[in-house]
């Protein structure tokens, strides 16, 4: 069935939603599904800008082939070469092989490597280099590890429009929503938006500064990204997002406590925490429990608030294996400039605290707030004065 939709008089979306995958890359749950988008510069000569996944391929295949018409297929851009946009070139290559294929030098490796992809007709193209598509002309900004190696955004002269691959992506389906403006952005996807950057750019935040830059020197009327809604109004909303975000400044002044429990001990204190920080007059508290809750989720709000607690037990005299994973992937995803303060259990003798210092500490522009609360197996009433002063100091770092 037919799905295609303009984006402008000669620009058409021709991508997908998928509501029946669970996990992204293999790891990160999309418990709100993903969208895949591909377009179609239809002036005379045609471009397709990048593909699908193959979830969605029958889909992309049918809006396709609507816009053509029956009319052959010129030219492919490819922009990224990660599977989720580029499963289906062997079948456009197969369709259509005099396509030109246009792609970076590193692009076209990997277009061989991934599906033995050799295209007969191939345009090598480098930052700065132009490309004329009837009245359109793409210019194309290289965007070297966002978040692959690859990556080549295209930016068209014509219509103002910036063809973004991954960055300013979201996970979540489009639901009906094609631009970013036809639904309620903040309530719908920001959360998604930020999980998805903080989770797949996130380590890439430099890189991120880099392509800014260049983007600050260009009319950008639309960005046209490859998951989620294309953004043509208020475009400094997701780009202002991005300059945060890679620039690990936190979104808003707040506190995440993150805790994992065995018995609730744990978790006692985490909450009773949570209440002194209200009792002192911080209003923005959010209270996260890592064993059911995906790292990913937690990796996202570092990259929202100030202020991170960690509290957690011991566990066969080390880190409890849930909070192992939430801190691991904070490390990797290079959460920094951020507020840490920590509470440490063990009922024979606590050592989580050390292993969370060890790790948070050796991150950049990490500063931890206030002194470790360590206890044995549950908070005493002796031990309140203690978890009072770390109330204190987190408050006081608020202000
Ligand atoms: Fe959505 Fe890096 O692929």
């Amino acid at each position: 069935m037919n799905a295609a939709r303009k984006v402008t008089e000669d620009v058409y979306w021709i991508g997908g939603d998928d509501r029946n995958a669970h996990i992204f890359e293999g790891t990160i749950p999309i418990p709100e599904g993903v969208s895949y988008n591909s377009y179609l510069i239809d002036d005379g000569d045609i471009i397709l800008m990048d593909t699908c996944d193959r979830s969605v391929t029958e889909q992309f295949w049918s809006n396709l082939l609507s816009v053509l018409g029956g009319r052959k297929l010129g030219n492919m851009f490819v922009g990224h070469m990660e599977p989720d946009h580029s499963s289906c070139i062997a079948r456009i290559l197969e369709a259509y092989p005099d396509i030109n294929v246009i792609a970076s030098a590193r692009a076209f490796q990997m277009m061989e490597a991934f599906f033995g992809a050799v295209p007969k007709n191939r345009t090598e193209v480098k930052e700065g280099d132009t490309l004329k598509v009837g009245k359109h002309t793409l210019r194309f900004v290289q965007a070297m590890m966002v978040h692959w190696p690859e990556v080549m955004f295209a930016y068209d002269e014509y219509d103002g429009t910036l063809y973004s691959e991954d960055a300013f992506g979201t996970f979540g389906t489009h639901d009906g929503c094609l631009f970013a403006d036809e639904c309620d952005f903040d309530s719908k996807f920001m959360d998604e938006a930020r999980r998805y950057y903080s989770n797949i750019v996130g380590k890439y935040g430099d890189h991120v500064q880099k392509v800014l830059a260049k983007a600050s020197g260009l009319d950008i009327k639309r960005i046209c990204p490859l998951h989620g809604p294309i953004w043509r109004k208020d475009l400094g909303r997701i780009i202002g997002k991005y300059d945060l975000w890679s620039r690990y400044e936190p979104e808003e002044k707040g506190v995440c406590i993150i805790y994992s429990t065995m018995y609730g001990n744990t978790e006692a204190a985490a909450e009773l925490l949570a209440f002194k920080l209200k009792e002192r007059g911080v209003d923005n508290v959010i209270v996260r429990r890592a064993m059911e809750l995906h790292p990913s989720y937690m990796v996202a709000d570092a990259f929202r608030y100030t202020n991170l607690v960690f509290a957690a037990p011991t566990y066969n005299n080390e880190l409890h294996p849930p909070m192992a994973h939430v801190i691991d992937d904070m490390r990797r995803m290079t959460v920094r400039n951020r507020k840490y303060s920590l509470i440490g259990n063990g009922s024979w003798g606590p050592q989580s605290q050390k292993i969370m210092s060890e790790v948070l500490s050796s991150m950049q522009g990490m500063e931890q707030v206030g002194e470790t609360f360590v206890f044995k197996s549950s908070v005493s009433a002796a031990q309140e004065k203690e978890l009072n002063a770390l109330a204190d100091a987190i408050a006081g770092s608020l202000s």
